[in-house]
């Protein structure tokens, strides 16, 4: 069988059997052609609640597929790839932030998406990479704990100066191993290019930026600008996406180990199984951490419109 046929198989049971698909943008090309919905994790969290299907496979992190439950808890939720976790949405257990809590007892627990169901009980916002400046600045407190991304917070401190936002080690293996000097180095050999830049790397890369944000917006970015030549320092599927779309820009990788294992764990294969109800893992949570966890859901995306 081949990719082609694979894939119409998909689009046949899909139909057939009124099952959505949901794909993260750092999936591989063949399965963002088959899903209902791609984008970055604020979008795949907005499409999941709006969504009438009663079943949807995710393509993407643990998490990702959580968030799905948290939002639509009457729907079956699978992910396709039962092993696919992200290691800093694990990074924390539930007694590190309640120690965090008890040292800081005053502020905003603002939860990146990219955390457990579990860590989602104890915040009381939760943010996107597209949304975490916007509802920082929202949120009427003037003192933040933002947890787990040390980088992504730095980023929105750097953003909302008047807040004062303290951050705790931890974050993504992949962006965070990004180096100053890769970063130098490829706007060297690319003097003409523009350098779009995940806010999940450090701050001296981040500092560099033409562009900051999340993988939706560095996307948007690369269609709307007048620019030919970009240097993508997010997971290396961004640069692939976009050269497909747009064949007369040139995307440049920053580096070869820009790959998220858990992201690229995901295939074709995984998706029919899953649809034909041998594979994945189905989401179970209990009715108390759903009700709990998605409180910080729901406040991100009213805050979030
Ligand atoms: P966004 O989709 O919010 O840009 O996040 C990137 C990411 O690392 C997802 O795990
Ligand atoms: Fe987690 Fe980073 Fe992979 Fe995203 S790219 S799933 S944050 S490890």
């Amino acid at each position: 069988m081949t990719v082609s046929d694979l894939q119409k198989k998909i689009m046949e049971l899909k139909a057939e059997k009124q099952i959505t698909v949901l794909a993260h943008s750092y999936q591989s090309a063949p399965i963002l052609e088959i899903a209902n919905y791609t984008g970055d994790s604020f979008r795949l969290s907005q499409v999941a609640a709006e969504d009438k299907n009663k079943t949807c496979i995710v393509c993407g992190v643990h998490f990702m597929a959580e968030t799905v439950k948290l939002l639509s808890p009457e729907k079956e939720v699978i992910l396709a790839h039962p092993g696919a976790g992200c290691p800093m949405a694990e990074q924390f257990t539930v007694e590190d932030i309640l120690k965090l809590k008890r040292v800081y007892p005053n502020h905003t627990v603002v939860a990146y998406v990219n955390t457990t169901a579990e860590l989602k009980t104890l915040a009381d916002v939760c943010v996107t990479s597209s949304s975490a400046v916007k509802i920082c600045e929202a949120i009427p407190s003037d003192k933040i704990l933002f947890i787990p991304d040390c980088n992504l917070g730095a980023y929105t401190a750097k953003m909302v100066p008047e807040k004062e936002i303290v951050t705790v080690k931890g974050g993504c293996p992949v962006h965070a191993a990004i180096t100053l000097d890769e970063a130098l180095k490829a706007k060297k050999e690319h003097p003409g290019a523009k350098l779009l830049v995940h806010p999940e790397c450090i701050p001296s890369v981040t500092a560099l930026a033409d562009f900051a944000g999340s993988t939706a917006a560095i996307m948007n970015y690369a269609r709307n600008s007048d620019s030919k030549e970009f240097i993508i320092c997010t997971e290396n599927s961004i640069a692939e996406h976009l050269q497909y779309e747009l064949p007369d820009k040139d995307f440049y990788i920053l580096s070869s180990r820009l790959i998220c294992p858990d992201m690229k764990a995901t295939t074709l294969m995984d998706v029919y199984n899953a649809l034909i109800g041998k594979g994945g893992v189905r989401i179970e949570m209990s009715e108390d951490t759903i009700k709990s966890a998605s409180v910080c859901i729901n406040r991100m995306l009213e805050i979030g419109q």
